[in-house]
């Protein structure tokens, strides 16, 4: 699936997770299409890696069509632009609640949406959404964060069962806590004790190691698996560890 030849789309190309895993792409041979807002940063990575550039905002309503058609088709598309918000649900501006949702959510289901007809006509291809922990945990002061990327492990899984057949794999990356410039850019530092900060790197060869395995979902680290299997199971019991140990 990886490899000379395949056209992979990234959003949030231009850094962190995104400008990584472009790194490792491009080193396998494929071409890139990177998207982003900032565009002299997505201009470096474009330069660093051998991609192409395409300044949008996913926040933008119809944007979806606008990046596939440029992108001329695609073969692995990996929705990972995302954005934070941190603090009480009471105390978020409608504005941010409907902002996240816009480019945490909506835009990986319409990027889905706009690629699936290419990759189901040629019987191949490959998504990736780029989840976070916090979706599969629940987090207090980070609910609408939380609940976009558990909306985002669900639309894998539908979407998976819709496609499994016919060639096309859905992946979900489910990292925990990444050295990026994401805390910085919602304002509001990272001060839990667990899990560790891993580098954006490690994050990028879980997710290129997943799609050329075929894997449905892959925790980083691998051990947060546990905790979101014990939500599942006992969730007034997980709730309970977090608020004491979170
Ligand atoms: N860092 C963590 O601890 C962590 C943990 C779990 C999950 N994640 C997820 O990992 C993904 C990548 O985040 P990161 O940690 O690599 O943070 P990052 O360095 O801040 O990267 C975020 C990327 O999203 C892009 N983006 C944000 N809003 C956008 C918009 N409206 N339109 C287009 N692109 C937009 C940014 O590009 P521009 O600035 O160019 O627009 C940037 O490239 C996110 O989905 C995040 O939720 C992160």
């Amino acid at each position: 699936m990886i490899g000379p030849g395949t056209k992979a789309v990234i959003t949030g190309g231009s850094s962190g997770i995104g400008a990584a895993t472009a790194e490792l792409l491009a080193d396998k041979g494929c071409g890139l299409v990177l998207v982003g807002r900032d565009a002299a940063a997505l201009a470096e990575v474009a330069d660093r890696t051998g991609g192409r550039a395409c300044v949008a905002d996913l926040a933008e309503a119809g944007v979806a069509d606008r990046v596939l058609e440029q992108s001329g088709g695609v073969d692995l598309l990996v929705c990972n632009a995302g954005i934070g918000w941190a603090g009480g649900l009471a105390d978020m501006p409608p504005d941010d609640i409907d902002r996240l949702v816009r480019v945490n959510l909506l835009a990986p289901a319409q990027l889905v949406r706009a690629a699936l007809p290419g990759m189901l006509r040629r019987g191949g291809g490959h998504i990736v959404l780029v989840s976070s922990i916090a979706g599969s945990m629940g987090v207090a002061e980070e609910a609408v964060y939380s609940a976009t990327k558990a909306g985002l492990n669900v639309l894998a899984a539908s979407v998976r069962q819709e496609v499994a057949a016919r060639g096309v794999g859905v992946t979900v990356v489910v990292p925990g806590v990444v050295d990026t410039s994401f805390f910085d850019r919602r304002g509001v530092p990272y001060r839990r004790r667990s899990p560790r900060p891993v580098p954006a790197s490690a994050v990028a060869r879980a997710l290129v190691r997943a799609v050329e395995r075929g894997r449905a979902e892959v925790f980083v680290p691998a051990w947060l698996r546990l905790p979101a299997r014990l939500r599942g199971l006992a969730p007034t019991l997980t709730d309970a560890l977090q608020r004491r140990f979170g």
